[in-house]
């Protein structure tokens, strides 16, 4: 890695603006509440717009709605990113008929994504996380058109503008990430989140941790709250005591972790197991690192041969778990071994990874 290079991008990725959108800084606002993406929210005339519209009951406005209502159909099955075929082309119908500017190619792309992530920040009690799942087919399959078009605007939350990427004058260059909310996002050292982006969701599971403090590390987004309390009360069945040490981190909190461990190991050396500011999968709130007594609750790579540590690899994907830097692979995810470093991504795509030996990047065909 070039440090020139890093240094010079890490000051124009800490310098730039998110063009895309401004992200909440209240970790505890629920996904309603978190309006200050679009600035149309704020505009009355957009809104006295929309209700002429609504107001507008002649014979042809009548026969489009007609015609929408037929074209809304909400796929039965759930979908996410990278899946492909019939149940995608008509998700994507709906959301074109909805206002979405996606392709209809029957594949569950960044665009797609990008949508029902938009909505799902649109909808109340849904969480906003890119996949269509049974709780946002529920919710919007409750709707009728009349209330979907009143409800969704399309690129409130999520505009469809994209960042440039952070680019240096060398081969690599660090791209800014335009859905931090996507539980499939890949972020690394050519993926970096926005230094303002706080999870709306963060809640503290209620796991065993080797401290009492109420320490904001506790915290975890709620969907991957919900599948580590799983994964803890599955280990406790089977006699395996696990701890959990450290989830979500700010952004502030990583420049201030890798600024120490830049200066006390210079720069490369910190960087093969502390990310760069916005390059950490902890500020996700889908990372949490677990650990052992054994190992006297530290984060070092012993943990990979503790009992609970080869439970962690056995059984983290039957929680959406994935063991985000493998031993041997670390030439792709550019980060040494991490037995104790937990990403939430969902069982299937867990599965998937876990059972075929990948990492994120091979996943997304990324290496
Ligand atoms: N230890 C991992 C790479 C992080 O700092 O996010
Ligand atoms: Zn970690």
């Amino acid at each position: 890695m070039n440090n020139t290079f890093k240094t010079i991008a890490l000051a124009v990725l800490l310098t730039s603006t998110v063009t895309a959108c401004a992200y909440t800084t209240d970790p505890n606002q629920n996904n309603n509440q978190d309006h200050t993406m679009d600035e149309t929210n704020t505009n009355t005339a957009s809104d006295s717009e929309d209700s002429v519209q609504s107001n507008n009951n002649n014979d042809e406005g009548a026969e489009n709605d007609m015609n929408d209502a037929e074209a809304i159909v909400w796929p039965e099955v759930n979908l996410q990113k990278k899946d492909e075929g019939e149940a995608v082309v008509q998700l994507q119908k709906t959301l074109i008929t909805l206002g979405y500017v996606v392709s209809e190619d029957g594949i569950y792309d960044d665009a797609t994504t990008r949508a029902i992530t938009d909505i799902q920040l649109q909808l109340d009690n849904v969480l906003a996380v890119g996949v269509y799942n049974a709780e946002t087919r529920k919710a919007l399959k409750n709707m009728d058109i009349k209330a979907l078009e009143t409800k969704i605007k399309p690129g409130k939350e999520l505009s469809n503008e994209r960042s440039e990427p952070v680019s240096g004058s060398d081969a690599t260059e660090t791209a800014m990430i335009t859905n931090p909310y996507d539980q499939l996002a890949l972020v690394n050292k050519a993926n970096a989140l926005p230094k303002d982006y706080v999870p709306i969701d963060l809640v503290v599971p209620d796991v065993r941790f080797p401290f009492e403090e109420d320490y904001p590390k506790k915290q975890l987004r709620k969907v991957a709250a919900d599948a580590l309390e799983a994964l803890f009360a599955e280990a406790d069945q089977a006699g395996i005591t696990l701890f959990a040490q450290s989830g979500y981190r700010a952004y502030s909190t990583q420049v201030f972790l890798f600024n120490r461990y830049a200066e006390k190991h210079g720069v490369e050396e910190a960087n093969k197991f502390s990310a760069r500011p916005g390059e950490s999968e902890h500020q996700t709130g889908l990372t949490m690192d677990v650990t052992s007594e054994s190992v006297d609750f530290r984060l070092v790579t012993d943990f990979g041969e503790t009992p609970e540590g080869q439970w962690i690899k056995e059984h983290a994907a039957d929680f959406g778990f994935i063991i985000r830097y493998p031993e041997g692979k670390e030439d792709i995810t550019l980060y040494q071994y991490e037995p104790w470093h937990l990403r939430y991504v969902g069982e299937k795509t867990a599965q998937e990874i876990m059972n075929n030996a990948l990492t994120l990047e091979e996943y997304f065909n990324e290496k």
